[in-house]
């Protein structure tokens, strides 16, 4: 009873920010004179942004665990972490250079980017402990993963269906990059049990 007395009287969860320029923001009439709502695809774009930009730094504490643990047979090689790493800083990049082109301001906390903030705090908290393993932390890393290819996903379709092709090619171009991300996690991950099932994880060595 109390939560529903709550969520009947919480406001909204955040809000878009204006226009930053003059120049964005006749751009941005001109969408929303088109008949589409600009703010919809704003604050995709922002959730994007700020879950690439976390994408960066959960692969920075991947390779730490990685220096400090090393992997396994069939786990991930020192390369292809630091592989994906530049890939999410690239997608990041791309979101960066999509708002602008918008006229938006790429720092705004979007309502979709802080609410992917929040979801993405576990995942966080599993990967910066100290006492978690590189298996815990590609454990973890696997829900932000799949959780980027229906990012990709969503947006890929919704830059698509607002007439935003060059846009839409650029997320399609990450989503690929984000199903290989999640397939070799997942192969990681299936390797490492098995490793460990067959009681070998202790003659794991760093690659
Ligand atoms: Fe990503
Ligand atoms: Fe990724």
């Amino acid at each position: 009873m109390v939560r529903l007395q709550y969520a009947t009287e919480a406001g909204e969860f955040g809000h878009m920010p204006p226009p930053l320029t003059l120049r964005g923001m006749a751009k941005t009439a001109k969408e929303l004179l088109k008949g589409t709502k600009a703010n919809v695809l704003l604050d995709k774009l922002g959730e994007r942004l700020a879950f690439e930009r976390t994408g960066v730094r959960l692969y920075d504490s991947l390779i730490v665990k990685f220096e400090a643990t090393g992997s396994w047979e069939g786990g991930p090689s020192l390369e292809e972490l630091v592989a994906f790493r530049s890939d999410e800083a690239r997608h990041f990049d791309v979101m960066v250079q999509a708002l602008v082109a918008l006229g938006a301001d790429p720092t705004a906390m979007t309502p979709s980017a802080d609410i992917i903030a929040v979801e993405s705090l576990g995942v966080l908290q599993v990967i910066s402990d100290p006492r978690t393993g590189l298996a815990h932390a590609l454990h973890a890393q696997q829900i932000a993963e799949l959780a980027d290819v229906a990012g990709w996903d969503l947006l890929a379709s919704l830059a698509e269906t607002l007439g935003h092709s060059e846009l839409a090619a650029e997320c399609r171009r990450a989503l690929a990059q984000e199903n290989l991300h999640a397939a070799s996690v997942s192969r990681w991950l299936k390797a490492h049990a098995e490793v460990a099932a067959r009681g070998e994880l202790e003659h794991a060595v760093a690659s």
